[in-house]
């Protein structure tokens, strides 16, 4: 099956310039398990400190079968049908109602696109409206300016900082927690909805 035809097959969410869909066992391709094994790509993750697999990925993934309180969704570029990374909702506390979020755009050549912020709007929009959870949180190393500034722009605020947490480029890092609640987000978006 084409990366084409499988968009026209299952889109779970839909946007602008992007659709996210179910992650099958068929995504789990060199490709994939290359952007996990790139030094820039998880630079700021916590994957990608001990080398990646087809093995260690479909393991990864069998947690999100069947799952009430995880979610992964391949990032699909619906111009070309490639996939270009994941986002996942972790994680969910249905007494809280509260979910932590995670992004990789795996295909450096789709950087700096706006694929981030839209991929998070829709994983988000259905995390407040279909499943009515009120607070998103993220984590974001000091130094991910990029994620940091995506996630400001959907409303997101610095709630805490955590000092020396990441090892990354040889020395200790804070991460910074983020946190988004309903009224933030839809005020950030104007009132517009993220799906088309
Ligand atoms: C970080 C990442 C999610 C950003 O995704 P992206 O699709 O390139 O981001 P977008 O294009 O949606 O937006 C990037 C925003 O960050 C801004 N930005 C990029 N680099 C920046 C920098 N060095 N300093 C400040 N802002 C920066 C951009 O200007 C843009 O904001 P704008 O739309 O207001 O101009 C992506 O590069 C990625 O997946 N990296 C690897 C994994 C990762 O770090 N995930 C995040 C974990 S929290």
């Amino acid at each position: 099956m084409t990366e084409g035809q499988k968009e026209m097959q299952r889109p779970f969410l839909v946007g602008q310039k992007l659709l996210l869909r179910p992650l099958e066992e068929s995504d789990v391709s060199e490709e994939y398990v290359g952007w996990l094994n790139d030094q820039e790509v998880t630079r700021y993750l916590e994957t990608g400190k001990f080398p990646a697999t087809l093995e260690t990925v479909r393991k990864y993934l069998e947690r999100f079968q069947g799952s009430a309180t995880d979610v992964i969704l391949a990032i699909v570029d619906r111009g070309t049908g490639q996939h270009v990374g994941n986002v996942t909702l972790n994680h969910i506390n249905w007494v809280h109602r509260t979910a932590d979020t995670g992004l990789m755009i795996g295909r450096k050549d789709f950087w700096g696109k706006g694929y981030a912020f839209e991929a998070w709007s829709l994983i988000i929009e259905y995390a407040l409206q279909r499943l009515g959870l009120r607070k998103i949180v993220a984590g974001v190393v000091d130094g991910n300016a990029a994620s940091l500034a995506t996630l400001q722009k959907l409303g997101f605020q610095i709630e805490g900082r955590l000092r020396a947490e990441h090892w990354v480029d040889g020395e200790f890092r804070d991460a910074l927690r983020l946190g988004l609640l309903r009224d933030e987000f839809y005020k950030s978006r104007g009132g517009k909805a993220a799906r088309q």
